[in-house]
């Protein structure tokens, strides 16, 4: 008896997951192995991805367009929630995983399968945030995860995958670990382990170097639409398209990195590298349409909202309770966030300099210092007396 019978199994068309291939059916006995390679807008030809796990021995080989599904549902979402975890990083890896997963969950529902499989180690977040979603939305599926468990290095992985019969195109090989969809790209591992070295350029793909950007700032204005990303410059885009558009925007001003030391859930601090130009001008974006739509009350109740939000996705919880009911609450606060906000690109900076909204809480005749302000200052002194009451009474017990 093997661990399972018919499998379906995250394929990316790396060395790892192509090694599961066999793997799965030489060393754990499954049967039937079904690749699933999820179109996330990373940019790769599918069909290629498509046509290799065939020749490494799958009965069936499928191609999820995940793309739209993923900007809408999952990081928009992210993006009204200000999602940064430990204030830095958009989760643009993290928000894939539950979709990769739901995929896989639909997949083995459809082909009768037992159990989905990863290529992840055991090492990561990814195997935490595919391990937990799949239990939520399937518990009964088993989840195989053959490269925790082979303990192979690189060069063995290969040395297996040769053996059974696979060919590696002997491309020189990056010494960094990257992930990449339409939200941008993680990079870790190779010379980037020492925190103290700084990051080659030859990295970086969707953000230009400082040294290469224009000498003249770039406006654009973003609108929002109850807290979603609906137009730039003033067009109505699609939020794919919209995404597309504001990373070419934002990259070709150095826009959008990160270098950050983070922590990860299974303990370690690992250095990584990211570049989400869009998300983060988004993030940036939103956040200030917020501050002048919501009151003040529940623009500080969401900053704790937002914390937690960010730290249960970055943790794999992106189906759990809490979460859904995190969902709720932000989706309530996002009624009134429609308006525009202007954005000045320059030099690796994103500065908000406009905001505008027909539902602002804004109100000039309020905040003014001239003669049209319409602000009662004399009800200032009561409010103050009244507000300071406790304080004045705690300090009179001191002082006598
Ligand atoms: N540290 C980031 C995260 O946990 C990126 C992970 C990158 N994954 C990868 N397979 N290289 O979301």
């Amino acid at each position: 008896m093997g661990r399972a019978e018919k499998v379906v199994l995250a394929y990316s068309g790396g060395v790892d997951t192509t090694v599961c291939i066999p793997y799965l059916m030489n060393e754990w006995g499954v049967k039937d192995v079904i690749t699933l390679a999820a179109d996330l807008g990373q940019g790769d030809e599918l069909e290629p991805i498509r046509q290799k796990a065939l020749k490494a021995g799958v009965k069936e080989s499928l191609v999820a367009d995940l793309t739209e599904e993923f900007i809408k549902d999952y990081a928009f979402p992210a993006i009204q929630a200000n999602a940064l975890y430990e204030n830095r990083y958009p989760l643009s890896t993290a928000l894939a995983r539950p979709l990769i997963a739901k995929a896989l969950v639909e997949a083995a529902d459809r082909y009768g399968a037992d159990a989905v499989a990863h290529g992840c180690t055991g090492k990561g977040n990814d195997q935490v945030r595919f391990d937990v979603a799949i239990a939520a939305l399937n518990p009964n599926l088993k989840v195989l995860a053959p490269a925790r468990e082979w303990g192979m290095g690189r060069e063995e992985t290969i040395a297996y995958g040769e053996k059974t019969g696979l060919e590696f195109p002997v491309k020189k090989s990056s010494p960094y670990s990257i992930d990449r969809n339409l939200l941008g790209r993680s990079i870790e591992a190779g010379p980037l382990e020492d925190p103290m070295t700084e990051p080659l350029e030859e990295v970086f793909l969707m953000t230009e170097a400082i040294e290469n950007t224009p000498d003249a700032p770039e406006y654009v204005e973003i609108g929002f639409t109850q807290g979603l990303p609906t137009h730039l410059n003033g067009q109505a885009v699609g939020p794919v398209e919209l995404i597309t558009q504001l990373n070419a925007i934002a990259g070709r001003h150095g826009v959008g990195r990160i270098d950050m030391i983070e922590n990860r859930l299974v303990g370690i601090k690992s250095r990584e590298i990211y570049e989400a130009p869009a998300l983060l001008v988004l993030i940036d974006a939103h956040r200030d349409l917020e501050s002048l739509t919501l009151t003040a009350d529940v623009t500080q109740y969401k900053r704790g909202i937002e914390e937690t939000y960010s730290r249960l996705v970055y943790n794999g919880l992106w189906y759990s309770p809490l979460k859904l009911a995190l969902d709720a609450f932000i989706q309530q606060t996002q009624e009134r966030v429609t308006g525009i906000v202007r954005v000045k690109l320059f030099k690796g900076n994103c500065r908000v300099v406009g905001r505008q909204s027909d539902l602002a809480l804004y109100s000039e005749a309020l905040a003014t210092y001239s003669s049209d302000d319409q602000f009662d200052h004399r009800a200032a002194e009561g409010f103050i007396y009244v507000w300071g009451l406790p304080t004045r009474v705690w300090s009179e017990k001191l002082r006598g």
